[in-house]
Formats: structure tokens, sequence, C-alpha cells
């Protein structure tokens, strides 16, 4: 039974196909439109699943969508009495809700051939919140857990508790728009001056140069209440039903979420260009620190309601990698699964896997720990393509490959690495990465001066094959897709500077053998090499979404001044 799941209409939509519950591919729509966070109908990435399925639309037996316009109608309408003058802006959502109703039609982008009549009948809603719960809990290795969800707002709603146990998910309680940490977290973002739609990761980064002085008055902002969730007070903040919240050219923006009020409290915003000083660093420490006090409170009431041992946890709050490091110290939970995509681009996913298990009840499967669900090229498509553009290349066996790609990173080179299946989510896990030594104090500032040119204080991730992890590290937890940070040992951090945070931490990707055996193989030479089991690694790409193909890889190594590229096994250099 092949079920194909959406996120639509909808910022980083994606699509994501599954065969009996097992994911055959999953990617987000942005890699095709190569537009960042794109939010319209996941056209090339339906294409795409439904080939790498090797199907056609008519045996796909169910189409999920992680979207349910009727979710929660008359809290909407209730907030919309209470708020006559956002009644035009619901108009406009209204018209957005009335696209995902008749979904069908858009089908005929993907096969206009297609029955649409059958296709009708074979759409499902699935709730925002529940979609992104069952990415989390139905691929996790947990018969049993305790479930949370926690993002900006997805289907009128911010944040969601609950079980799940064995193919069943039972929600207890939930947070009702606009009250949310997501856009709480995004307010302080554009108030920092950063004010693009998932900038909020620049705050988290920006966080160890500051001293977190404000979290006691950030933290009266919010209120815990005896359900073990929150409310806030509702003066510092614009809902973004009247800040603006806007898909033009199917881009995400947000107006601003800070009112007047918050400025009378806090200050003058940041401008976008604007110097960062010590208070926008010590503010930025603060809602960090504050923001993880939040989380911490929910999960601790959760587990304590649950009594359960292990969390999983999803919604774009999820990608707070520093928090998730924290959760077991702080929450008392032992284990805790967070899908690669925890963000909005696993509600396609998620609606999958609510459907299969918890309406049709079918059994739960292996637990996923690989984001290869993306697209691939073989070694002879990439050489037709290179040598379509001219372009001199050697192709080498896997062996002279790891070889000569790790003297590249010792010399010390950045190298451009295109290897198998893409990654599903906001990650480069090795798949789409470029990767540099993690010994040289120098790699951070070679980086941003040869490709990225992006903010001096945002820090770059370590690779670590997996068995070295607590040589490094001082706690052990397997980190599949780079979803938590953990302090490294002090006494390794002169030895790997270039993926040493400001405060000695490092968001790591444990590299398991089994899962990217060739990422794995090329840390081990440089290993053998240096007595280092690490690689820098960043994601492919200057300021677009992650490359997806090979002409897209060579495109950025032509347009920047990385050092070598490696398209599978065929090595280009710069000369
Ligand atoms: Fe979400």
């Amino acid at each position: 039974m092949y079920i194909l799941g959406l996120n639509a209409f909808h910022a980083d939509s994606s699509a994501a196909i599954f065969k009996d519950g097992i994911m055959i591919a999953a990617t987000e729509e942005e890699r095709f439109t190569r537009v960042k966070h794109w939010a319209g109908f996941p056209t090339q990435a339906i294409k795409f699943c439904l080939r790498e399925a090797g199907i056609g639309l008519d045996e796909v037996a169910y189409i999920t969508i992680g979207r349910d316009p009727k979710a929660k109608f008359l809290n909407k309408l209730n907030y919309l009495r209470k708020n006559p003058s956002l009644v035009f802006g619901a108009f406009t959502r209204y018209r957005n809700s009335q696209e995902v109703s008749s979904l069908e039609k858009l089908f005929l982008q993907v096969d206009p051939n297609a029955d649409t009549k059958q296709l009708k009948e074979k759409i499902k809603n699935i709730e925002h919140h529940r979609s992104h719960l069952a990415s989390a809990f139905f691929a996790s290795p947990f018969e049993e857990a305790a479930v949370l969800s926690i993002d900006g707002s997805g289907d009128f709603t911010t944040t969601m508790i609950g079980v799940g146990k064995g193919t069943q998910i039972e929600v207890f309680d939930s947070v009702d728009f606009p009250v949310s940490i997501g856009l709480f977290y995004t307010a302080f973002t554009q108030y920092l001056g950063f004010p693009y739609y998932g900038d909020e990761y620049k705050v988290m980064g920006l966080a160890p140069y500051g001293e977190p002085k404000y979290v006691d008055k950030i933290m009266q902002i919010i209120k815990f209440l005896p359900n073990g969730l929150y409310t806030w007070d509702d003066r510092y903040f614009v809902p973004p039903t009247k800040a603006g919240f806007e898909y033009a050219n199917n881009i995400p923006s947000v107006g601003n979420l800070f009112s007047e009020y918050f400025v009378t409290q806090f200050g003058p915003a940041r401008q976008k260009n604007e110097e960062l000083n010590q208070y926008h660093k010590d503010l930025a420490s603060s809602v960090q620190r504050a923001t993880e006090q939040i989380i911490f409170h929910l999960l601790k009431e959760l587990r304590k309601r649950t009594g359960m041992k292990n969390v999983c946890i999803a919604g774009g709050v999820a990608q707070n990698s520093v928090a998730n490091g924290k959760v077991t110290e702080a929450s008392g939970f032992e284990g805790v699964y967070i899908p690669s995509a925890g963000h909005d681009a696993g509600i396609s996913m998620g609606s999958a896997l609510y459907y299969y298990h918890h309406e049709l009840g079918k059994p739960r499967n292996p637990a996923i720990y690989s984001a290869y669900t993306g697209i691939k090229f073989s070694n002879e498509e990439i050489e037709t393509i290179l040598k379509e553009r001219g372009v001199a290349y050697r192709r080498l066996s896997d062996e002279e490959l790891y070889d000569i790609v790790t003297d590249k990173l010792i010399e010390p080179g950045v190298v451009g690495w295109y290897n198998g299946r893409a990654e599903f989510g906001p990650r480069a896990l090795g798949a789409r990465s470029i990767i540099a030594d993690p010994r040289n104090p120098k790699a951070k500032d070679l980086l941003n001066l040869k490709i990225k040119r992006r903010e001096s204080f945002r820090p770059f991730a370590p690779s670590i094959l997996k068995e070295y992890t607590s040589e490094y590290f001082t706690k052990y937890d397997e980190v599949p897709f780079m979803e938590k940070v953990f302090p490294i040992r002090k006494e390794k951090h002169e030895i790997i500077p270039a993926v040493t945070h400001a405060d000695g931490t490092g968001r790591l990707q444990t590299v398991d053998k089994y899962i990217s055996p060739r990422y794995y193989a090329l840390i081990d030479k440089f290993r053998e090499k240096t007595g280092v089991p690490i690689l820098l690694n960043t994601s492919f790409n200057e300021n677009e979404p992650i490359v997806n193909t090979p002409q897209e890889a060579l495109d950025c190594f032509l347009r920047t001044q990385m050092d070598m590229l490696v398209l599978e096994n065929c090595v280009i250099e710069r000369r």
C-alpha cells in the first residue's frame, strides 16, 4: 500500500512516499524550485516521490495532507469575533484553505490525465500538530513515549502534548494561536535585527556571546498554567494575522511580531545592518535560556503526567538544537527522538505515518535514523553532465577518492562533497556538504571568505564517527540528524577549534558506518592521517537552498572559491 504525504501551502512545502509504512522517498519542494522555505504546492517533490516509488498517481492508495481547515473551527470563529479587524486577513486564509480543500485539481500539474474524482476520495486531511507528533513518534524506536509538538503555528495550534502508545497517539491538550513559543522566539529574532523567515537559528548562534542577564525579565512575559501548558502577556506581541503573514510568490514572510509595548520594555529594536552590541548579545543569550526554561517546564510536566521514560519532539521549535541537547538532564526523560525534518517539511512524512498507524491501525516499522531520502545521481549521469559542460575531471575509485580528498582537507582546502541521496530536513549530513579540517583555527574565516559570507558569530558543525563521541563530547547519545548540541570536552577545544563554538559546545552529527558508509569511510581516512575522527560539515550552498543536482553543485563550486568538488567518484580541482 502506497501513501503519499504532503505539506502544502505552508512554509517548507514537501512530499514523502511510503510503501507499507516504509518511507521510500521524501524531499522539500525548495530543493527543486530553488526558493528557500518555498510554500506552495509541492509538484516537483511529488513527481520525484512517484518516480522513486516507480508508480503512477493512480497506484497511490491515500494522499495525506498535514492540514485540516476544519480543526479548531469554533476557536477560530471566537478569535475573529474578538478581533474583528482581522476578518479580511481571515478571508485570504480562507482562500488558502479552499485551495487545500480542492487539492485534487492541483494534481493535474503532476499528471494531466489524473482522475480528480478518484483522487478526491483518496485525500485525507490530518491536523498539523498531529502530523508533527506522528513524524516523531512513529519514526522513533519507542513502543510508547510522551509526545510534544511545538512551533510557530499550524491549524490554529502552537503547542500540543500527548502520549504515543503502539499505533495510537492520544492528545491531552494544546495551546491556541496566537500564544506561541515559536512566535515568541521569532519576535525576539526580529527585534534583534534578523527579519527573514527562519532566521531564529542566528539568535541561537549569537546566544553564547552574551550573558543571560534578562531571563527573569523575559520570563515575566510567560505564565505557566496548571494543565502543563502556558499563556503569555499579549501586550508584548502583534499576532501574525495583524502583523502580516504572507506567502507572496510562495516565499513565507512575517511582519514584526513585537509590539510598541515590547519596545518600551526592551528599548529600540536593532536594525538589520546595525552593529551587534553587548546588549543584543545578552538579550540573545537570555531569550535562548528563557526558551529552554519554557520547553523544559513543558517536558517536566509531561513526564509527570505520562510517567513515560522517553519523549518524541517535533515542530519548528524542535530545531532548537541547543535546547534539545539538554532535554535529558533538564526534564528527566531518558530517551529523546527528534526527526530529521522536525520543522514543517516533516508534516508530509508525519501526516502519512499518522494515517497509516493511527487511522488504519497498521503495525509499526523500524525506527528511522537515515535522512537520505532525496534525489541521487549515478557516476555515469554525472560524467555526462561534466562532459556536456566541458569540465575537466578525474573518476577515481573509492579508496583513491578518500585519499586525495583528505589530503586536500589537510592542505588546508575546502571541499564540496556530493554523495548519494540528498538529505530530508534542514541539515547537510554528508550527502550535500561542504567539508573542511576541524583542526584548522582559520577554517571558519576561510569558509566565510571563500564560500559562505555569513555572520561571523555563527558556528560550524562537527561530523564525528559515532564510536568516538565520548572521547570528544561530555555526553553520549545518537545524534544522527545534527539535532542536538553537546559540550565538547575542555581538553579537545584546542584540537578542534573550527567546530568548537564560543561556549565550548558543538552541534554534532554522529556518523554511523551502516547509515552513511561513504561519509564514514572518508572521515575514517581523515582519522588515520590526523588522529581526529571529525570533519567540519556545513551545508552545500551559499544562500540558496542546499544544492540538489550535480549541476547546482558545480555552479556553486564555480561561483565560489571552493578548492575541490567531489561528485560521487568524480573529482574536479580548482587550478
Ligand atoms: Fe509546524
